[in-house]
């Protein structure tokens, strides 16, 4: 089972090789919560998730080593099991840094880098606000569910008093591969999702899309990212009846090998200028990978790391299914310009956004300092 350093100059769970789940939370802190707090929180989180992606308890005494009349340390759940791939992802939501009516109870509002804000409303948007949002958000994935949910709820217990859960999401079946060691695995609509990602093995495409640079500071997120997170509920009722043509055309992709309709392997690169016979294009103008390609968004690229998810059904008797979407990028504005492209997809009358959330994710911190450490 892998077993991934928690400390380094970036956080892990951005570059790792995608685990093949994920347990997402998004937390409020308490309304009467000091800078104080949230400092104490940070690092006692930092200490926490030290331990646990080393597949270690919390605490020194763990879930069975303690007092006999005490709760133990650790909730238990994950005892035996390996570290699994576990990586823990910490985030800064907007609303950390000081809220729209002014108040500014963490002293921070001086040192919000001028890009992370609320995302703009695009078309089409459902959005649930017990869904969206949050000032802290942590990102578990493994390769075992045990072990993501053991740890976000180990920490949601660490945090009690100081932050509370908002909203959170679990995720199956990774959408993205991160390496080129990983095979490309299928969304919920059948297709392979993660070809065209950006992998660790392109070091300059991660420098260039994924890590702030000192040039786009501020100097606290320098190594750092950011992080887009959207619960977009898939309606596959819809599309288990729309034909096999329709749906290759829909993304630009073949569904099998799930490579580019204009021709070649699943690697092969997109030509979006070719045409048929009669001067039409291959890539149909609504096709998904046309409208999120970098020629169509001025040379953006991000790195995607979503999820697939299944959460029971709703009163119609439809899976409430689809892709949790994550994507992490060194401009918030980059996910914006991609989405907006993405307004006239025709892939939309399938797609409902429910759920939205943005997230600065600090850099990593190294031994002996705490997540956050630069921007307190
Ligand atoms: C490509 C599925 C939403 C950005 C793809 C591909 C699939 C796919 C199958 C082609 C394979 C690949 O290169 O990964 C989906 C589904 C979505 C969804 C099912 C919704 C449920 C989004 C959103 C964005 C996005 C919201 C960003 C705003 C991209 C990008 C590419 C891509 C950048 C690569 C394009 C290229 O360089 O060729 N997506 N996607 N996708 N998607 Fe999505």
């Amino acid at each position: 089972s892998a077993r991934y350093p928690f400390f380094g100059e970036h956080q892990a769970g951005i570059t790792t090789p995608a685990q093949d789940r994920l347990h997402f939370a998004a937390f409020d802190l308490a309304p009467d919560a000091t800078r104080d707090d949230l400092a104490s929180l940070l690092a006692d989180w930092t200490e926490a998730a030290a331990r646990l992606t080393q597949g270690l308890e919390v605490g020194e005494a763990g879930a069975v080593g303690g007092s006999p009349y005490a709760p133990p340390d650790d909730t238990g759940e994950a005892l035996g099991l390996p570290a699994s791939g576990l990586t823990i992802t910490f985030g800064f939501g907007p609303t950390l840094f000081g809220t729209a009516d002014g108040v500014d109870r963490f002293r921070l509002a001086a040192r919000r880098p001028a890009a992370l804000e609320p995302l703009p409303r695009f078309s089409g948007d459902a959005l649930v606000p017990e869904r969206s949002g949050g000032d802290l958000c942590i990102q578990a994935c493994a390769d075992d569910p045990q072990v993501a949910v053991h740890a976000i709820r180990n920490l949601s217990r660490i945090a009690f008093g100081r932050a509370m859960l908002r909203w959170s999401q679990l995720g199956f079946g990774r959408t993205s591969s991160t390496s080129t060691s990983q095979t490309t695995p299928r969304n919920l609509f059948g297709f392979k999702d993660g070809t065209a990602n950006i992998k660790a093995e392109e070091p300059d495409a991660v420098a260039e899309h994924v890590w702030v640079s000192r040039e786009q500071g501020p100097e606290w997120l320098v190594g750092g990212s950011y992080l887009v997170a959207r619960r977009i509920r898939m309606i596959i009722e819809s599309w288990d009846r729309v034909q096999l043509a329709e749906q290759e055309a829909l993304f630009g992709r073949t569904k099998g090998e799930g490579g580019p309709m204009s021709g070649g392997g699943e690697f092969a690169a997109i030509d979006l200028a070719a045409t048929a016979r009669d001067g039409s294009p291959v890539i149909a103008r609504d096709a998904h990978v046309r409208l999120a390609h970098p020629e169509t968004n001025g040379g953006i690229r991000l790195l995607r790391r979503g999820y697939n998810f299944v959460d029971g059904n709703d009163a119609l008797g439809r899976l409430d299914a689809g892709l949790f979407f994550l994507s992490f990028q060194n401009d918030p504005e980059h996910f914006v310009t991609v989405q907006r492209s993405l307004a006239s997809d025709g892939l939309n009358e399938y797609l409902k956004h429910v759920g939205s959330a943005v997230f600065a994710i600090p850099p990593g911190a190294h031994e002996g300092d705490s997540i956050g450490d630069t921007l307190l």
